[in-house]
C-alpha cells in the first residue's frame, strides 16, 4: 500500500511513523508513506495556500490551485482508489471504515487546515472524507495520524501475530474481552480460574460472554445495528 500525505506542516505528521508498529511496516517494504508539503504547490512568491472567504466571514479557506496541482502531479504517475480529505464534517472513523480502506493499493490523504478547503476541492477532487469524532482539530494531520494507525496495522504481515487484530475491540462489532498475563496472583487480585483450565472451548465460551456483557453494558449501541 501507498499513502501520499498532502499537508503543510509535515513536520507535526512524521514522528508517529517512526516508531513502532508503523515504522516496522515500513521498513518491511508493507506500506510506504510520502509527504507532500502543499506550499510547494503555491504559485506566488509568498507561498499562499489560503485567501479569505467570498462572501465574507471570519477564516482563511484552502484555495483549489495548489491542491490540485499537488493531486494531478500525483494522478499522472499512478492511479488512486481514493482521495481522502480529513475533516471534522466527515463520515467518523470506524473499524468497518479502517478494514475498507486497508484493501487499497494507493491513497491520498489531504489535511484540512484553517475553515477548510474550497467547496470545489471537495466536489472534483475529494472521494471520502473522514472525521475522527465530534470535535474540531486545529488541522488535520493529528487525524490522518490516527487514519493511518488504524489501516496500517490492518495490512497483512504488520502485525507479529497475523490474528491478533482480528480478535480487536470493534472487529466483530464487539468489545474486546478482559486479558490477563502473570502474576496469576497478584497482591490477592486474582485472574479468573478457568483461564487456567486448559479447557480452550470453555475459555473461547466465555471470553465471548465477556465481550458480549461489556459489549452490553459500555456501547450498547454497538449492538443495535
Ligand atoms: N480536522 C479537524 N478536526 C478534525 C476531525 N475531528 N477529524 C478529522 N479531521 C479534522
Amino acid at each position: 500500500m501507498r499513502i501520499d500525505i498532502i499537508t503543510v506542516l509535515p513536520e507535526l505528521l512524521k514522528s508517529p511513523f517512526e516508531a513502532s508498529i508503523l515504522k516496522r511496516a515500513i521498513e518491511a517494504n508493507l506500506v510506504e508513506i510520502h509527504f507532500h508539503n502543499l506550499r510547494d504547490y503555491a504559485s506566488d512568491k509568498y507561498k499562499s495556500i489560503d485567501d479569505t472567504q467570498f462572501g465574507g466571514g471570519a477564516g482563511m479557506v484552502m484555495m483549489v490551485e495548489p491542491i490540485d496541482k499537488c493531486i494531478s502531479e500525483l494522478k499522472s504517475k499512478r492511479d488512486y482508489d481514493e482521495v481522502i480529505y480529513m475533516t471534522p464534517d466527515g463520515a467518523t472513523l470506524n473499524q468497518g471504515i479502517a478494514n475498507q480502506i486497508s484493501l487499497k493499493q494507493n491513497i491520498i490523504i489531504l489535511c484540512g487546515h484553517y475553515k477548510g478547503v474550497d467547496q470545489r476541492v471537495r466536489e472534483h477532487l475529494i472521494t471520502k472524507e473522514i472525521s475522527i469524532g465530534d470535535f474540531v482539530l486545529s488541522g488535520g494531520e493529528l487525524a490522518a495520524a490516527v487514519l493511518c494507525d488504524s489501516v496500517i496495522r490492518l495490512i497483512p504481515g504488520v502485525l507479529g501475530n497475523e490474528t491478533s487484530a482480528l480478535t480487536d475491540s470493534f472487529q466483530d462489532n464487539l468489545l474486546a474481552p478482559p486479558i490477563y498475563t502473570k502474576p496469576r496472583d497478584y497482591n490477592g487480585w486474582k485472574v479468573p480460574e478457568l483461564l487456567f483450565s486448559g479447557n480452550l472451548p470453555e475459555i473461547e465460551r466465555w471470553r465471548e460472554e465477556q465481550a458480549y456483557q461489556r459489549t452490553k453494558t459500555l456501547r450498547p449501541d454497538l449492538l443495535e445495528d
